[in-house]
């Protein structure tokens, strides 16, 4: 089943990929910015946003990285430079491994290449089995809420409502899916030195999930990749917008992306 797309402007293509409990819609403001002149397209996750529910089979970012190719066939899209924030970064290293050759640059942020501790496996694999119980996602929204923005945007109403909307609309079994996908992946560290296209590497210094030290390290394993800390939680692109569209812009440019 592929899943759903968001196509806007034209240009050279930029698949954008949202984190765990948001969906496309994350990337609204850089769509916005970056849309006159590069054809932005976002996916969301099964069971997120607008796509229909996971499909039966185990859980995994590989089977996802395949919808999400089958999901550029169908539109012509052979290279794309990928934007993946948090999951949507373990998505991204899922697609280069899958099709290095279909990736032209990689932007990756608040992420990690590791895969999970035992500990936060078995999280993850308790949330999955909560919101299939309580056939509800209600549960989640506040301590998500909590580990995803910094304390000065959980304050901001505008940053705050629509991220509460965002994991509101994920389905029980989306969210299941995507934490099952997560537990399941494997470490990518080793990946790393392999990534022969430009890097963009963003960490945020409030960062609840994800450490700044562990951003920095993946940054440093990859090939001449771009490193920048910005002043936010772990939802950088809607922390500081134009800080990540103002990397985002120099680091797509066009003279920047030949290859
Ligand atoms: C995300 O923001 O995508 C997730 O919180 C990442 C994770 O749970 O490892």
């Amino acid at each position: 089943m592929l899943p759903a797309v968001h196509d806007t402007g034209a240009g050279e293509a930029v698949l954008f990929l949202h984190a765990f409990t948001m969906d496309a819609s994350q990337w609204d403001h850089q769509v916005a910015a970056l849309s006159d002149g590069m054809r932005c397209v976002r996916i969301d996750l099964w069971g997120c946003g607008m796509s229909p529910p996971p499909p039966d089979d185990e859980p995994s970012l590989d089977g996802f990285a395949s919808a999400v190719l089958d999901a550029l066939n169908a539109r012509d899209i052979d290279r794309v430079a990928v934007v993946g924030i948090s999951m949507g970064g373990y998505l991204a290293f899922a697609l280069w491994r899958r099709a290095p050759e279909r990736i032209r640059a990689l932007a990756l942020c608040n992420t990690r290449a590791t895969a999970d501790s035992d500990a936060s496996r078995d999280d993850r694999l308790a949330m999955a089995r909560q919101v299939e119980r309580d056939h509800s996602v209600e549960s989640i929204v506040e301590p998500m809420v909590a580990r995803l923005l910094s304390p000065d945007a959980q304050a901001e109403a505008h940053i705050v409502d629509p991220v509460r909307g965002r994991i509101r609309r994920c389905t029980p079994a989306g969210i299941a899916f995507a934490q099952r996908a997560m537990a399941n992946r494997p470490d990518c560290s080793a990946l790393l030195a392999s990534i022969n296209v430009p890097a963009l590497i963003i960490a945020g210094t409030e960062d609840a999930i994800i450490a700044t030290q562990e951003v920095h390290a993946m940054a440093d394993a990859i090939p001449g990749a771009r490193y920048a800390e910005l002043a936010c939680g772990h939802l950088s692109n809607l922390e500081l917008p134009r800080a990540v569209n103002d990397h985002l812009a120099a680091f797509l440019a066009p003279a920047r992306m030949a290859s």
